[in-house]
């Protein structure tokens, strides 16, 4: 085992760090947020927070629109936690650091992993602003986070061949329907970055069946698989892709759409949280 390998005793130490916090909650769903879509975490009522310097092995994020803390208690009646910022690869995280809280999240006992994240376009029907639940992905990352020791309660293969459970989404729909908010399906593509990709890049992705890009998910919705956790991805689409628009890509239009469409996304997840109790 090298010593980039992710190892039993740290998510043993980050685990006990969050339990001890928690003060006897015990989460049945997590929630990462994506950029600029923070605005969730406000949702949470008697919310106890955990900021990652009290976390072994979490490190305070770089990224703007991503905090650094974990928020605990109940939405419409359900205990969860959610994750509020982010390990990027692009950051110079290895892929098990970045999946690192999913497996905190796994033995705390959660059951379910909501996943949000922004994405750029490729699907040319998909504006700024659309709603994109995730039916598959593409792990374009180069990297995976099972790489190395297999750990306890992990296999060393996992099936992916439903890495977005078919029940979730369908309840997705079925809570955005009742909702009136228009949510579109599709399969996203998880690459490395930090540059956003040239439009050559773009066409590549769009003959390989990707609808949506971003630069993080894959690596979570693995760690998540592999500990038998179900998965509802939800993409926020703010940009239309290089070269599908004529515009150029900047992090300021991918946080100005987020924070548009945020709260219709947090109504979303809400209500889907509100009917897994
Ligand atoms: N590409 C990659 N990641 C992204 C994009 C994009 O166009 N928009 C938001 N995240």
């Amino acid at each position: 085992m090298s010593a980039n390998d992710p190892t039993a005793e740290a998510i043993t130490w980050a685990t006990d760090a969050v339990k001890a916090a928690l003060g006897g909650r015990s989460p049945a769903v997590a929630v990462i947020l994506g950029s600029g879509l923070g605005g969730l975490a406000d949702k949470v009522e008697n919310a106890v927070r955990i900021p990652y310097r009290d976390i072994p092995g979490f490190h305070v994020p770089t990224v703007l629109g991503h905090k650094g803390e974990l928020v605990a208690g109940a939405v419409a009646g359900v205990q969860v936690i959610m994750q509020s910022g982010r390990f990027h690869m692009y950051e110079g995280f290895a892929a098990h650091e970045s999946a690192l809280p999913v497996r905190v999240f796994a033995s705390l006992g959660v059951q379910t992993l909501i996943v949000t994240n922004a994405a750029g376009g490729i699907r040319r029907a998909f504006g700024p602003g659309t709603l994109m639940c995730i039916s598959d992905h593409l792990n374009l990352t180069g990297r995976n986070p099972l790489v190395g020791a297999v750990l306890p309660g992990e296999t060393r293969f996992p099936d992916m061949s439903v890495a977005y459970d078919a029940d979730l989404r369908t309840l997705a729909k079925r809570v955005a329907l009742g909702q009136g908010t228009q949510l579109d399906e599709g399969v996203y593509c998880g690459l490395l970055g930090p540059t956003y990709e040239t439009p050559a890049e773009i066409r590549m992705l769009e003959r390989l069946g990707a609808d949506a890009v971003g630069m993080s998910t894959v690596a979570e919705v693995i760690v998540a698989r592999a500990r038998g956790m179900r998965v509802l991805g939800i993409s926020t689409i703010t940009n239309a892709a290089a070269g599908i628009s004529h515009g150029l890509q900047g992090h300021a239009e991918v946080m100005e759409v987020a924070n548009a469409v945020s709260e219709k996304l947090t109504r979303l997840v809400a209500g889907v949280i509100g009917e897994l109790s």
